[in-house]
């Protein structure tokens, strides 16, 4: 349960019901002065308050009852915390559920520890821990007067959804979330990397080269088009259609993948955001759609429900190019799997032509396909004209 990293920094707690059934009172009053003042804030009492000890008290007796009811109450998952190596509580904040929603509660940072990024660091733990536990949307509720709490929500990648006399409900998608912040710190040696596996050969990226310039000899035959990269990354398929004067929209959910694509697009169109979302933003209508190396972080019915959102946005005669670790079928696949399995990345989605062409997108697009070496291949997914 409690993760040390043997570096003399942070360490990470989760407190399940019955490790909170065990608190004792001194743990609570060391939770307590994490939260106290945030507690008041958020109860909109200032803290030059002349009342605030009668204030602070009311609320401790609240908070000790709540943790007590916490191991018998079924809406109670955990409560996680980040402490160092004095024993000092950094942050806190629990999860419960709800509804069949999971929340995200009293998140608090001790006040002798703030704008040091352990909020963040706490979020982040509490995120690879839902997400091991297969918990794939997390909500939170925050007060409308709490500009804190709500900047470091927007920071961290929650959404508004809803929004009411007293609060905003947010929502965060688990799994984007940590990708993004897996492809920020990636961002400034992805070129690199790309480079060195496809000059060995290997998966992921053998081929790489030849699947780009296809793209954009594919794109360049015509001498003007409107072009939307779906997970620009560093922006090497787009960037060069970008210098010969082709109007490019790029998406991301990196914002570091962005700066580096928008160095090289400064006039482009950017969207900072999941592929879902971004959706959402689009205003017009494109002559090529590219996806290389980025659809596979969406599952596979994930893929084929964007793919047909995608439809709408697409001119008569549009395309939309899918570039990937890819194969015919899902045997050839398993092949793959084996021969990589040291390197086999289980977290990606790679698509497989049977999966497309057994799905309703047959019905909605001709999907021609390429196999350009053993782990890649190149997707041509035209519109079906009735
Ligand atoms: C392997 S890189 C490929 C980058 C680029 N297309 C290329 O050919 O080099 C995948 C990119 O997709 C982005 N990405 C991953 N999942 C995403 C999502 N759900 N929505 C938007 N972008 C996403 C990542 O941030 C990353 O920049």
């Amino acid at each position: 349960m409690t993760k040390n990293n043997n570096r003399g920094e942070s360490m990470f707690e989760i407190w399940n019901k019955k490790k909170v059934s065990q608190l004792t009172n001194k743990d609570i009053d060391l939770w307590f002065d994490v939260l106290n003042n945030g507690l008041v804030e958020d109860r909109g009492y200032q803290l030059n308050d002349s009342n605030i000890k009668r204030i602070k008290a009311e609320i401790k007796s609240d908070y000790v009852e709540y943790l007590k009811g916490c191991p018998k109450d079924d809406s109670f998952i955990n409560y996680y915390v980040l402490r160092n190596d004095l024993g000092t509580i950094l942050s806190i904040c629990r999860v419960i559920s709800k509804d069949s929603q999971y929340y995200l509660e009293g998140l608090e940072t001790h006040r002798d520890y703030q704008e040091k990024g352990f909020a963040s660091q706490l979020l982040t733990k509490v995120l690879h821990d839902l997400k091991r536990n297969n918990i794939k949307k997390i909500h939170s509720l925050v007060r409308n007067h709490n500009e804190k709490s709500i900047n470091f929500h927007e920071k961290h990648g929650f959404l508004a959804s809803e929004k009411d006399d007293l609060n905003t409900r947010y929502g965060l998608d688990v799994e984007e979330q940590l990708r993004k912040k897996l492809f920020d710190q990636w961002a400034s040696t992805y070129n690199k990397f790309v480079k060195r596996s496809e000059s060995e050969g290997t998966y992921p990226f053998a081929g790489y080269s030849e699947i780009k310039y296809q793209i954009i000899d594919l794109i360049t035959k015509e001498s003007q088009a409107n072009v939307l990269d779906m997970g620009v990354g560093t922006g090497e398929i787009t960037g060069p259609l970008y210098d010969l004067g082709y109007k490019i929209t790029d998406v991301d959910l990196s914002e570091n993948m962005i700066e580096l694509a928008n160095k090289k697009m400064p006039n482009a169109s950017f969207i900072q955001g999941g592929f879902h979302s971004a959706i959402n933003q689009l205003d017009d209508k494109y002559d090529y759609i590219i996806f290389n190396y980025s659809i596979h972080h969406l599952d596979n019915n994930n893929q084929i429900n964007l793919l047909v959102k995608l439809h709408d946005y697409l001119k008569e005669q549009g395309i939309i190019i899918i570039g990937d670790v890819s194969s015919k079928n899902q045997m050839d696949m398993n092949k793959l799997k084996n021969k990589y399995e040291r390197f086999w990345d289980d977290e990606e989605y790679y698509p497989n032509l049977d999966n497309f062409q057994k799905s309703h997108l047959k019905n909605m697009y001709h999907i021609d396909y390429k196999q350009i070496n053993e782990v890649a291949g190149i997707y041509i997914l035209s519109m079906v004209h009735e």
